[in-house]
């Protein structure tokens, strides 16, 4: 499986919902291409979607005409998904992990991601957007 080593794909997005979709199928495409099976590729869908809602919801809230990226790094044994912003960011100790003994509305998309990639990192300033790095293995779960 030599052949996808270090491969990178590269998507400018308008930070409008109704893109989120392409996303979606651009996911499922490189993913079914380098072996992964359903169910990876459906949690993959998601995690990328709330990272795709994010950018568009808190990210890109100032730029109404703005944009962002999504990049695709496929190696032999995973596929390293970053969704990054140029928005207002946020400082990261202010996201609070969701309590749910008191359910509220909303707060649960980076809990989500994480509980469906195997690795997630996040990284943001305020005024200085945000980037979220995922990584999928193709091999048995972790
Ligand atoms: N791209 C981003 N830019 C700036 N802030 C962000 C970004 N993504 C997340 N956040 C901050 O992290 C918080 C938690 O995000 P999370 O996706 O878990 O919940 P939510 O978006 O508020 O609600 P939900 O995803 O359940 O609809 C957000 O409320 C927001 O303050
Ligand atoms: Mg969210």
């Amino acid at each position: 499986m030599n052949v996808n080593q270090g491969d990178e794909i590269r998507l400018s997005i308008p930070n409008k919902p109704e893109y989120v979709g392409v996303v979606r199928l651009t996911v499922a495409a490189i993913a079914s291409r380098i072996g992964f099976d359903i169910e990876k590729i459906e949690d993959m869908k998601i995690a990328v979607s709330e990272a795709c809602n994010n950018a568009i919801t808190h990210g890109c809230r100032c730029c109404k005409e703005g944009e962002y990226n999504i990049n695709f790094v496929l190696t032999e044994e995973k596929i390293t998904i970053s969704v990054c912003d140029e928005g207002e960011g946020c400082l990261l100790e202010n996201i609070k992990e969701p309590n749910f003994s008191k359910p509220k509305e909303g707060g649960l998309g980076l809990f989500i991601i994480k509980s469906l990639m195997d690795d997630v990192e996040i990284k943001s300033e305020k005024g200085k957007g945000m980037m979220i790095r995922m990584i999928k293995y193709l091999g048995d779960d972790i």
